[in-house]
């Protein structure tokens, strides 16, 4: 939709410029590089500060005749900090450039959520918003809506083919075939529950992010990163005391897990301007957590005390180890590299046909991994990541 608007737009790009900008803050989901990707846009990353947080006018200052979309979150999922929505809509607006907000993940919540700013179609620069009813409209997997200002703009989503020997085509969205299946499974949720039911949920995930944030101010190491409004959390270690003190999220995340609790562990992150977003533990707050809340609480405390002071993985016996095998940390390891070197980091994932019930594809202990995430270049990392999940699926006797 975008291509299709900055096509229908005359823009013009500045000399030099090869692709049309998306243009989003650090935190923006990663679909959005994948977006990007597909798209052919260059991402303009907008730095945030550590505690996830970001400036208006730093996103502003990056807007020009080659943005085809900025793109801001409410909330992000990595921090649960809501973007700048108004002030970024506004300049958009101003400027002619469409303003998507991401609200895949608080959607359906922030709407019941108590002191909300203001994130929706009520800014008038705001031209199209995301939500998935598969996280809180509560339906199964793959129903996500994307709504636009305006039928002129819904209809750019569109792909209608005459020219081909077939049935004419009218797909309204990017995928083709779908199955119907979640979209009823959505609506017959959403008629059930009605604003009240919404309303209902959304109260039992504001109750159980407090218990959860009270439970965490009150542990000493451990802190929430900035200021989450909605249903996500991340966790991160109290920089404010000595590091004897500290509680790693990551260590957190692999002892919670041995009490029953899948926190999931995010990676730091060094922005463009130096500037460190650090590593961190995510929580998904869902009516079910409510639920839970007595023993999640005690979960996080017990966890807490038995991992603080321990130092955040390095990961470095596995870096060296690696140079001394004579991988390089700088070329894509093959699929039978990449899967010595998972092993070696203790990160290997049990293949789906030796899986016991009731366990785990995934390592225990994703500490390392997750080190190791953070210090070798994105390509290389990201072919361990593809051969940990490929593993995991593949069948049996294919050998290294
Ligand atoms: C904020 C946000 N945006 C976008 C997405 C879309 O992700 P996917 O492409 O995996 O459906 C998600 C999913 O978790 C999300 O939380």
């Amino acid at each position: 939709t975008a291509q299709g608007q900055v096509r229908d737009q005359t823009v013009s790009l500045p000399y030099g410029t090869r692709r049309p900008r998306l243009v989003a803050p650090t935190t923006v989901h990663a679909a959005f590089h994948k977006a990007a990707r597909l798209f052919d846009l260059e991402l303009d990353l907008v730095p945030c500060r550590p505690d996830g947080s970001v400036r208006a006018s730093d996103i502003i200052a990056r807007l020009g005749g080659d943005v085809a979309l900025v793109v801001v979150s409410a909330p992000a999922y990595p921090t649960g900090a809501i973007d700048p929505v108004g002030a970024v809509s506004d300049a958009a607006l101003a400027l002619g450039i469409s303003c998507h907000v991401d609200s895949c993940f608080g959607g359906l919540a922030l709407p019941w959520w108590p002191h909300t700013p203001v994130w929706d179609f009520r800014l008038p620069g705001v031209t199209s918003i995301s939500a998935d009813l598969h996280k809180f409209g509560y339906a199964p997997k793959g129903v996500s809506v994307l709504l636009h200002r305006g039928r002129a703009r819904h209809r750019r989503q569109f792909f209608a083919l005459t020219g081909w020997p077939g049935y004419p085509v009218v797909n309204p969205t990017l995928l083709g075939s779908r199955s119907a299946s979640p979209l009823a499974a959505a609506w017959a949720i959403v008629e059930r529950l009605g604003a009240a039911g919404f309303q209902r949920l959304t109260a039992s995930c504001v109750s159980a992010a407090r218990g959860i944030m009270d439970e965490v101010r009150s542990i000493p190491g451990l802190a929430v990163q900035g200021s989450p409004i909605g249903p996500s959390i991340a966790l991160i270690a109290d920089e404010s005391l000595p590091r004897d003190e500290q509680v790693d999220p990551h260590h957190l995340a692999d002892e919670v897990a041995k009490l029953g609790f899948k926190i999931q562990h995010q990676p730091g992150l060094t922005q463009a301007n130096g500037v460190r977003l650090p590593h961190s533990a995510h929580l998904t707050i869902t009516p079910v957590t409510e639920r839970a809340l007595p023993e999640l609480r005690a979960a996080l405390r017990a966890a807490a005390g038995a991992v603080r002071g321990k130092r955040p993985a390095t990961a470095a016996l596995e870096l060296a180890a690696l140079r001394a095998l004579g991988y390089s940390e700088d070329r894509v390891p093959s699929p039978a590299a990449a899967w010595r070197i998972l092993r070696l980091a203790g990160a290997a994932p049990t293949p789906v046909h030796r899986m016991r019930p009731g366990t785990s594809a995934l390592p225990g202990k994703m500490a390392t991994l997750m080190a190791l995430v953070e210090r070798l270049p994105a390509p290389v990392a990201e072919a361990l990541l593809t051969e940990l999940l490929a593993r995991v699926s593949e069948p049996p006797d294919r050998g290294v």
